[in-house]
């Protein structure tokens, strides 16, 4: 929605975010309306499937539908509207720090047609804030729009997660599939990137989270980073090497959980006839190798990475590989440049239920060469979830600072079940080591030796 400006680290940086030509107003309801086409596709289903805990991981499909509900009436209808609660009795039930996910199936949770019911009428009032709202007030939950774009990227962040739910209960034909380029043949191909400062993080990107600001100056020594991610096929070496099996691969606290976990390979694989085997929304397939490797936990990624020689990349590697563009001494919103994904450049919104093949986006690669960092697969990095420097908090803690420390690992990038409005250069995921449910993958980085930096 909007150009992005000067973006230096020698410069100073000013806000230089301009509107291209169109309605601001409109877009942001075609978002809305978009955001919310896929949440009722995802529980498009009988009430009994949105009802039942699938896992004790995950809440039923239906506690995240009324969910995103609640969420936009808190935001948008009280906090920018001022409106009456309209169903202010409810509020604890989706107040997602009151009740963990696996206790949220024995709450008097709103059933599907009261949910559906509930949250339309939230976006009908919704629909006239944004009517009302002037989006150049100095209100920064006003201001561009943004407490439209927090309720977009929160809902399609709960349609990832209903995604992984459904991949948990292992129903078929619930998941649309679609198309996706094909791959060409790789290599354990990996680019340079030289030692020097770029811009890591963001003040000009309306729309970005707290924990995505201040845009600061990080200064690293030059580094080689997969030009892809780390592939099914390559995975399969490391379990047939024996990775699994040696402790020399896997940090203590790895070791430790692959012990108690008895992981063999990732989430969802099974060997039959010697072959891989993997279920994929309800239907077993072989696992197709050219593909990134997915439902990986940290710790997996972690061990592979040792195996390979190499590491996992800090977020910071991962930031500077994606998004600087040395030339223009500036960051990117994405790795093509500030253009939106196209077909042609990335893997995301759920065009297919899979990450692409590797090598599918050559004209997505990052101004160091680097392939499919955005859309695909989440890569995990070697980061722990802490905040930047100067980070303030905003508009909530319960965001992004109430997660800072060393539980959290972070995750970049987006999965082809990402939603474009919800993934760019400078997002920040985050989640535990131990997290395999979701749509987490990898690439490894090393150090340049002395001669090479
Ligand atoms: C950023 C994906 C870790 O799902 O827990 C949803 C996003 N925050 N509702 C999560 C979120 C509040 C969050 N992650
Ligand atoms: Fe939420």
């Amino acid at each position: 929605m909007n150009d992005v400006g000067e973006h230096t680290v020698r410069g100073h940086t000013v806000r230089g975010h301009t509107v291209r030509g169109h309605n601001v107003k409109e877009h942001i309801a075609a978002q809305l309306a978009a955001v919310r086409s896929r949440s009722l596709a995802y529980t498009d289903a009988e009430d009994d499937l949105l009802v039942r805990q699938h896992s004790a991981l995950m809440s039923p499909l239906v506690w995240d539908l009324a969910h995103v509900g609640n969420y936009e009436e808190l935001w948008v209808l009280r906090e920018t509207g001022g409106i009456t609660p309209l169903r202010p009795e409810i509020d604890d039930l989706y107040d997602a720090f009151k009740h963990p996910r696996r206790d949220r199936p024995s709450l008097p949770i709103l059933g599907p047609a009261e949910a559906r019911r509930y949250i339309s009428g939230v976006r009908g009032r919704v629909l006239d804030v944004l009517d009302a709202v002037d989006l150049n007030d100095p209100d920064p939950l006003r201001r561009d729009g943004f407490v439209f774009g927090l309720v977009i990227q929160h809902e399609h962040q709960h349609d990832e997660t209903m995604l992984a739910t459904l991949q948990l209960s292992g129903q078929p034909g619930l998941v649309t599939e679609g198309e996706l380029p094909s791959g060409r043949t790789t290599g354990a191909e990996e680019v340079f990137v030289p030692g020097g400062p770029f811009l890591m993080g963001t003040d000009l990107l309306p729309w970005a989270y707290d924990n995505e600001r201040p845009a600061h100056r990080v200064d690293l020594p030059g580094y080689w980073i997969d030009r892809f991610p780390v592939g099914n096929g390559a995975y399969a070496a490391f379990i047939e090497d024996g990775g699994y099996d040696d402790p020399r691969w896997w940090s203590a606290r790895g070791w430790q959980w692959r012990q108690e976990s008895r992981a063999f390979a990732p989430l969802f694989w099974t060997r039959e006839g010697g072959t891989w085997w993997r279920t994929r929304f309800g239907r077993m397939e072989p696992v197709p190798m050219d593909e990134p490797v997915q439902h990986v936990c940290w710790y997996e990624a972690d061990a592979y990475a040792r195996w390979a020689g190499k590491r996992l990349p800090s977020e910071a590697e991962w930031e500077k590989a994606c998004g600087w563009d040395p030339e223009a001494d500036r960051a990117r919103k994405y790795p093509w440049g500030d253009d939106d994904p196209g077909p042609g450049l990335a893997n995301l919104g759920h065009r297919a239920a899979r990450p692409a093949p590797l090598g599918a986006f050559p004209s997505g690669a990052g101004a160091y060469g680097a392939e499919q960092m955005i859309g695909d697969v989440w890569e995990w990095t070697s980061s722990w979830f802490l905040p930047y420097p100067g980070f303030r908090s905003f508009p909530y803690p319960e965001y992004s600072e109430v997660f800072f420390g060393r539980e959290y690992r972070v995750l970049r990038g987006g999965s082809w079940a990402a939603d474009p409005a919800a993934v760019r250069t400078t997002f920040r995921n985050w989640d535990y080591p131990i997290r395999r449910q979701i749509f987490s993958g990898f690439r490894c980085a090393r150090s340049a030796s002395a001669e090479e930096a």
